[in-house]
């Protein structure tokens, strides 16, 4: 069976964003998938991401947006062909409209022809109950080819 591979990159300023990212990994692992986890300024390897099916990309809530450390640094994304692959944007924050924090990390990368399949949001850091919220969120029909 062909391994698909997934990419996640966040932004984190206290680590809840990290936690969301970390359980994400596991679980899209659960699926069989292979993942790559990266801190946004950690990441370099822009030449690779043609080898992932599956991006996600995270950051907490600054203000009204996305922390725009993770959009600056994704930048040279927006410049690939990205069509076929499939997005998953999580966000952090401290209310709950982390939901419109996922649809502006959408709105950014959409230009490059990426699938949405889902987004993931948390007030603050991630409860016992998370499981079950990622469970929903992450279904492994979505990922099916
Ligand atoms: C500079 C800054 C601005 C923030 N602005 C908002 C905001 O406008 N609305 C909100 O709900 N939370 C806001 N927060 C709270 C964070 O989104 C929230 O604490 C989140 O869980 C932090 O995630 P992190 O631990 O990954 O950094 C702000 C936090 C910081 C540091």
């Amino acid at each position: 069976m062909y391994l698909e591979k997934a990419l996640i990159i966040y932004d984190t300023a206290s680590g809840n964003t990290r936690i969301i990212a970390e359980r994400i990994k596991k679980r899209l692992e659960d699926l069989g998938m292979s993942v790559d986890l990266f801190r946004d300024k950690e990441f370099k390897a822009f030449t690779s991401v043609g080898d992932y099916q599956i991006i996600a990309l995270g950051a907490p809530r600054h203000g009204n947006w996305p922390a725009f450390t993770l959009t600056r640094k994704l930048k040279p994304l927006l410049k690939m062909d990205l069509k076929g692959k499939k997005l998953i944007t999580f966000a952090s924050a401290g209310g709950p409209r982390h939901q419109q924090i996922c649809q502006k990390i959408e709105n950014f990368i959409k230009p490059t022809g990426i699938i949405p399949v889902t987004s993931i949001g948390c007030v603050g850091k991630p409860t016992e109950d998370f499981d079950m919220v990622l469970g929903a969120a992450l279904q492994e029909k979505m990922f099916q080819r």
